[in-house]
């Protein structure tokens, strides 16, 4: 069966539409849906079967547990325990770009958990993502809608290529708002094991405490057991190498001059019009301090890379700070931590991305 594309409108949701997804939902199908953060890939989450079929599709790690999605804090209530103590805080965040990390309530199959005693618990604020609870009547088991390892989908188009059938449905109501995933909070220790589009700053107001970043949550060469299992697999990236810069504009002209034609640039509008002709192919992130607009970008460029003429990308590094560290630890991640502050530098990455290509023709020749 291929898969069936339902254009919704983003604002005030068609309930027949709707209504067809959601009896796909219940019958134990999988629905691709818009949340204001990126698109998922949803099943009940209460019916294990159903939920095995999204690591399939996925090619997802089954170790790696899913986001369960309410629709109200009843429902949320039903599967995972609310700490009274933050009730309070909780309800003014939600619904938002935040996933709680909870004490798991029975009857949660060890599908969506991975069989840990907790579970993560979102109410996103998305109108269509809500009618669709809503009308499933189910909580909603939803990674984001793209193949394991690939970049996040932020509009129906990208789904709609990662999964050509396994999807009953794809629900089209344009580009994610955000276009980066919720923020992952562990309620036990205070601490994000992922940052998103809910900003530490935000989280910290509510709460009237700054929450912890855990190692992970920068990205920045962790070893060890992760908190959060999805943090230890390869993450957003695009087919072609990625470095992420983080020095200053003269020594990024330098790597240009050299490599403008096999290169793309992923980065601020300042900094593409100082490169000028320097570079083909620029991705126009937004401005400098538009720090949603990078977020809303980031995905759609790293794959649109992949469409590029060019053997790699470099992506300017943001500042960290509101909505920055998520970018950056998405960068981070994109680029398997190919982080450089000068063109020396970079160039050593850059020959070992044409390195191994050498060694393949080599050994294809004999
Ligand atoms: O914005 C989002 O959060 C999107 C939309 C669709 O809601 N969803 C999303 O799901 O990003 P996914 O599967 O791509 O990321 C879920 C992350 C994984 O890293 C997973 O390991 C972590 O949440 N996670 C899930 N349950 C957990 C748990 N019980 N403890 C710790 N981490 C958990
Ligand atoms: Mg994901």
């Amino acid at each position: 069966m291929s898969v069936i594309m339902l254009n919704v409108n983003p604002n005030r949701p068609d309930l027949s539409k709707i209504r067809l997804a959601a009896k796909a939902i219940k019958s134990g199908k999988l629905v691709v849906f818009p949340t204001e953060t990126v698109y998922g890939i949803g099943a009940n989450a209460l019916d294990g079967k159903a939920c095995m079929k999204i690591f399939r599709v996925k090619g997802r790690p089954q170790d790696n547990p899913l986001i369960v999605h309410v629709s109200s804090m009843e429902m949320a209530e039903r599967i995972a325990e609310i700490p009274p103590k933050y009730r309070k805080q909780i309800m003014a965040l939600w619904p938002g770009p935040l996933t709680l990390i909870l004490k798991a309530k029975a009857g949660i199959p060890k599908e969506v958990t991975a069989g840990l005693p907790t579970v993560a618990v979102r109410f996103p604020s998305n109108l269509v993502a809500l009618a669709l609870i809503k009308a499933a009547g189910v909580p909603i088991a939803a990674p984001s809608a793209n193949v394991s390892k690939r970049p996040s989908a932020t509009e129906a188009s990208h789904a709609a290529s990662y999964f050509r059938k396994g999807v009953a449905y794809i629900i089209d109501s344009g580009i994610s708002s955000f276009g980066i995933e919720s923020t992952i909070l562990d309620l036990s220790g205070f601490r994000i094991l992922r940052p998103g589009a809910m900003t530490v700053e935000q989280i910290s107001s509510a709460f009237m405490k700054r929450p912890i970043l855990s190692p992970e949550a920068t990205a920045k060469g962790v070893k060890g057991k992760p908190i959060s299992p999805g943090m230890k697999y390869l993450h957003y990236s695009p087919e072609k190498p990625l470095l992420l810069f983080t020095g200053n504009r003269a020594e990024l002209a330098k790597i240009f001059k050299r490599h403008g034609n096999d290169a793309a640039f992923i980065g601020s509008e300042e900094s593409c019009m100082a490169l000028g002709d320097l570079v083909k192919n620029k991705l126009v992130l937004g401005r400098r301090n538009d720090q949603r607009m990078a977020a809303r970008n980031l995905f759609r460029y790293l794959i649109k890379l992949d469409s590029l003429d060019v053997n790699f990308g470099i992506a300017e590094a943001v500042p960290e700070n509101g909505l920055g560290t998520a970018v950056m630890n998405r960068l981070r991640k994109a680029s398997g931590n190919r982080e450089c502050a000068s063109a020396y530098e970079a160039e050593r990455f850059i020959q070992k991305i044409k390195a191994p290509k050498m060694r393949h023709k080599a050994k294809s020749s004999h």
